[in-house]
């Protein structure tokens, strides 16, 4: 949700701290600041907007240091501006906070300081940590940030810089992603490895209620009950470049583009010669007899990847399975005991909401399965098996290649169950993931088609409302389209099951109003059709996405999409891909910011 980094050691910690922040602004870019100490005295500069402007408003060359912490910030409590900018620093100027998170019980920590004379500049809820631990400070700041931190409640992972001891740096984890690493010739914190990859590969995940003491040349770490740990160091197989544009005019275009290898990969992992290869991700035959009930939960677009999960399985399986949206799944009563399967999606592994279900999951009892990208991420960690989607780095902010990934993993889930339970055979299984393997180049196929995307974008892009369309499984697709659509083109769209349209929702169609009908589900298509002639009789101009060969769909539409023909199951990995371009071109057109779009971030870890 928003970005921190810090650097103690040898090198320009202003340099590295700003340049950190640059790799980060994906998860947040409301505003930015630093905090650095220079000749015994903390000095704090934040800007409103962009790093640029940060780096536009101070001459940071003047300003080299070996000790700071920077923040690029997405909002929860306060408006962007620049006095809710992060970090925040107490009232004798003395210490200074970046914070990731929700101080819950802010109110009540500010009310308590208010009354003892301190004032608050911010409408955010971080600027009582600086104060707190002002407040608790008696000449030590370990001991002053372990008392204050037993008196939040919320999440926060934290960058602490105090002029009183110029060379310490302390850093939290409490629900919020930081990962500490360590460069020779000092350390790092982060939000996450995209800021420090470029310094070291030795990185420590941070564990819940980690505190670490890092110095110029050493450092300790304490866990929650303050005691000193010893945490693994992981050498961690990743390259920068697979965080740079490569060209590319954005990482999204980028990433839509990288499908094709990463699907082939991930894909070449999950079997081999045909037999399931999931590793230790796999339940065994007894565990899945076991299991009476399977919920499948997330958030966005990582839900459409759930739900075509929960599709798959009760195809393959032929077993039911609740899919609910994670920020609901832990307020519903959803029946969960210990004989339930909680399968989890989520590209960052950190997304609040999907965390909080995961925990809700275990707290009765059941067994959770994480499909995720990043290793070492807290959902991968507290889940009990975890399978990893192998796509790389997903820098914009737009998910793409996470969410072919995340499908086609929990098609081999979804095989490896069915298998297992005796509800499909080895040779289905192999006709499946013979179709799969296919599938990358098909991609290819419709990449080449993107002069069709670029008009199909320039007819819609004025458009004050955009309509997808589709049934069954083409309905999940249709959801992932105008969520692509509205999240970067900023333009209402909305998703109807084809069938549902007539109940109401088709009173919004207008002349000229764009639908497009994902028409791939062969059992379903002549419904889909008749739904299709009943929005154009209506004025509707019909985009729609077919297979090729499928004749229903050329005589009343305004648009042919046609992608290559799969097996219904898996044409959600295909109708996807118009989806995903017509989304970028049709920002582009707009002048949007395609990677970075407004009032979004790449990982939402607030609730
Ligand atoms: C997808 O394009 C969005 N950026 C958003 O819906 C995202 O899928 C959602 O926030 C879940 O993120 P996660 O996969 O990291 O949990
Ligand atoms: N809750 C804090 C604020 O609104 C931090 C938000 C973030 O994680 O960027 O400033």
């Amino acid at each position: 949700m928003c970005g921190i980094v810090g650097y103690n050691g040898k090198k320009n910690a202003t340099e590295i701290v700003i340049n950190g922040l640059k790799k980060l602004e994906y998860r947040g870019y409301d505003s930015a600041g630093i905090s650095l100490v220079k000749d015994g005295k903390l000095i704090t500069n934040k800007e409103v907007g962009r790093i640029k402007n940060l780096e536009e408003s101070f001459d940071f060359s003047s300003l080299n240091s070996n000790n700071a912490i920077g923040h690029t910030r997405w909002a929860t409590h306060g408006v962007p501006s620049k006095i809710n900018a992060h970090p925040h620093v107490s009232n004798d100027e003395s210490i200074a906070v970046v914070h990731n998170g929700i101080i819950e019980n802010y109110v009540e920590l500010r009310d308590e300081l208010t009354e003892k004379g301190y004032n608050f500049k911010s409408q955010t809820d971080t600027e009582v940590i600086p104060n707190l631990i002002s407040e608790n400070y008696n000449g030590d700041i370990l001991d002053a940030v372990f008392k204050s931190i037993d008196s939040l409640k919320g999440a926060y992972a934290l960058g602490i810089i105090d002029g009183n001891e110029p060379d310490r740096l302390i850093a939290v984890r409490h629900s919020s992603p930081l990962i500490f690493a360590i460069d020779k010739d000092g350390y790092l914190i982060a939000s996450d490895i995209t800021s420090v990859i470029e310094h070291t590969n030795k990185i420590i995940y941070l564990e819940d209620g980690d505190v670490v003491d890092i110095r110029e040349d050493s450092y300790t770490i304490y866990d929650a009950n303050h005691n000193k740990i010893e945490r693994e160091i992981l050498e961690v197989d990743y390259s920068s470049q697979d965080a740079s544009k490569e060209g590319y005019d954005h990482f999204l275009i980028k990433e839509i583009h990288e499908q094709p290898k990463v699907l082939r990969d991930v894909i070449s992992v999950k079997h081999k010669d045909y037999k399931i290869n999931l590793e230790d991700a796999a339940f065994t035959k007894e565990e899945i007899e076991n299991f009476n009930k399977i919920f499948i939960t997330a958030c966005g677009t990582a839900f459409h990847a759930g739900e075509v999960g929960k599709f798959a399985i009760e195809k393959l399986v032929k077993v039911p399975v609740v899919a609910e949206i994670a920020s609901e799944f832990r307020y519903k009563n959803m029946f969960i005991d210990d004989k339930s399967l909680v399968i989890l999606v989520s590209q960052s592994g950190e997304t609040a909401d999907t965390l909080a279900a995961l925990k809700e999951a275990k707290k009765h009892g059941a067994k959770v399965l994480a499909i995720t990208n990043v290793v070492g991420s807290t959902i991968a960690r507290e889940a009990d098996k975890v399978i990893y989607c192998y796509a790389g780095p997903e820098i914009s902010v737009a998910s793409t290649k996470a969410y072919t990934t995340q499908v086609i993993s929990l098609y081999f889930m979804a095989m490896d169950i069915a298998l297992k339970a005796e509800k499909i055979s080895q040779d289905e299984v192999k006709e499946i993931i013979e179709n799969l393997e296919k599938i990358p180049s098909q991609i290819e196929e419709i990449l080449e088609d993107k002069e069709n995307f670029k008009e199909i974008a320039d007819e819609i892009k004025d458009a004050k409302s955009i309509f997808y369309t589709g049934r069954s499984l083409d309905y999940i697709t249709a959801k992932e389209g105008a969520l692509k659509l509205k999240e970067i083109s900023y333009i209402h769209t909305e998703a109807f099951p084809s069938g549902e349209l007539k109940h109401g929702s088709i009173a919004l169609i207008e002349e000229g109003t764009p639908v497009i009908s994902v028409a791939t589900q062969k059992d379903v298509l002549e419904k889909t059709l008749s739904n299709n002639q009943e929005l154009t009789a209506r004025g509707a101009k019909v985009i729609s996405i077919i297979e090729n060969n499928n004749v229903f769909s050329k005589d009343i539409s305004e648009d042919i999409i046609e992608i290559p023909e799969t097996m219904d199951l898996l044409t959600p990995l295909l109708a996807v891909i118009p989806e995903q371009l017509i989304a970028y071109y049709t920002s582009l057109l707009l002048g949007n910011d395609v990677d970075k779009p407004r009032n979004l971030a790449k990982s939402v870890t607030v609730e």
